[in-house]
């Protein structure tokens, strides 16, 4: 692996590898001393040209963690916003040394881009791309998921997969790359998804992916769920009307203080309810059940961290084509990226 640009091509031994990896570095993050000196004198570059929170955070403590040097790049203030182009931007991260580049855009494909061509020499991690991947959040929530579900069964994480767990994905699915990449990642691992969605907010072509559609939550959830994920209603990518009413929305696809209920009397009562953040509270999901101990958002977050020092340490710590960890970098490039 020398890029994570997507999970759509991401092998089942390459995901379970990056989860059990993250395990390592969750145990590491639970320890007094945090830090791990693995990537010193490497550089991480997170170049965002979109707005984020949790995610850019993510990246720079995962980084810091591992004891790499990190460069925040934001468009917004860059020369970016003088026109300067992605070819340009990443030449002058390249003349920088960057080991690692961390980018989110607009335009999906923007990474695969970057990872193609030859004006960077650096590992390139997607970290959203438009609305087409986000990667290390599918991986994200598939850890936080294989925790809860190998719990259940009693058995270890590592080397663990999602065999069998129902999840169901609601929402916004049209302009949501985490809802792609969870897609492919889930069946990836064996679990088995639904989306449920309004018929406006499904992309063209839902039917091919390797998944249930449904247009009924109710029904989604009565036929059993074990995961239920929340989207965010991403208004703005939103240059039309998709939805009658907010208040419609959240009847009809919200998860609800009613449908909270309805997990009890359903008999669910190990189903846990994610979001990727940030969660528009009263809209796709209600704030008892954002905050319900069913809840896994914070978990999210915090395996976030985990989850990101295990991609950049795979990426970075050996020689990224072969099995990590196996052969270093040359001296000189050591040397070099440590000034
Ligand atoms: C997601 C994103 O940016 O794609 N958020 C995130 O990375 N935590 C989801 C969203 O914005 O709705």
């Amino acid at each position: 692996m020398r890029h994570l640009l997507s999970t759509e091509d991401l092998s089942l031994s390459d995901a379970i590898r990056i989860l059990d990896t993250a395990e390592e570095m969750a145990a590491v993050g639970e320890r007094e001393v945090k830090k791990l000196p693995t990537l010193r004198g490497r550089t991480v570059v997170n170049l965002f040209f979109e707005d984020s929170t949790r995610t850019r955070i993510s990246f720079e403590a995962a980084a810091k963690r591992l004891s790499a040097d990190v460069i925040n790049f934001a468009a917004k203030g860059s020369s970016v916003s003088k026109g300067e182009s992605l070819k340009d931007t990443a030449q002058t991260l390249s003349a920088m040394g960057a080991d690692a580049v961390v980018i989110r855009h607009w335009a999906s494909g923007a990474p695969h881009r970057l990872a193609a061509t030859d004006w960077i020499d650096a590992a390139v991690i997607n970290a959203g791309d438009g609305t087409h991947e986000h990667p290390t959040q599918a991986l994200l929530d598939a850890f936080t998921m294989r925790r809860h579900w190998s719990k259940l069964a009693g058995i270890p994480s590592a080397g663990a997969g999602l065999l069998g767990m129902r999840v169901a994905i609601a929402g916004d699915v049209l302009h949501s790359r985490v809802a792609r990449s969870n897609v492919w990642l889930l069946r990836t691992l064996g679990a088995e998804v639904t989306l449920v969605a309004p018929p406006t907010l499904l992309p063209i072509g839902v039917d091919k992916w390797p998944c249930r559609v449904s247009y009924d939550l109710d029904e989604t959830l009565a036929r059993g769920v074990d995961a239920m994920m929340m989207l965010r209603v991403q208004g703005e990518r939103m240059n039309a009307s998709f939805f009658p009413t907010t208040r419609e929305y959240s009847r009809r696809w919200g998860f609800d203080d009613t449908r909270l209920r309805t997990l009890d009397t359903l008999g669910l009562k190990d189903t846990i309810i994610m979001h990727p953040g940030p969660m528009n509270r009263g809209l796709e999901i209600s704030a008892a059940a954002a905050d319900s101990p069913r809840s896994t958002v914070l978990a999210q977050v915090r395996n976030g961290v985990s989850i990101r020092m295990a991609v950049l340490y795979l990426l970075l710590s050996g020689d990224s084509r072969g099995p990590a960890g196996t052969s270093k970098a040359s001296p000189t490039t050591v040397t070099k990226e440590s000034h």
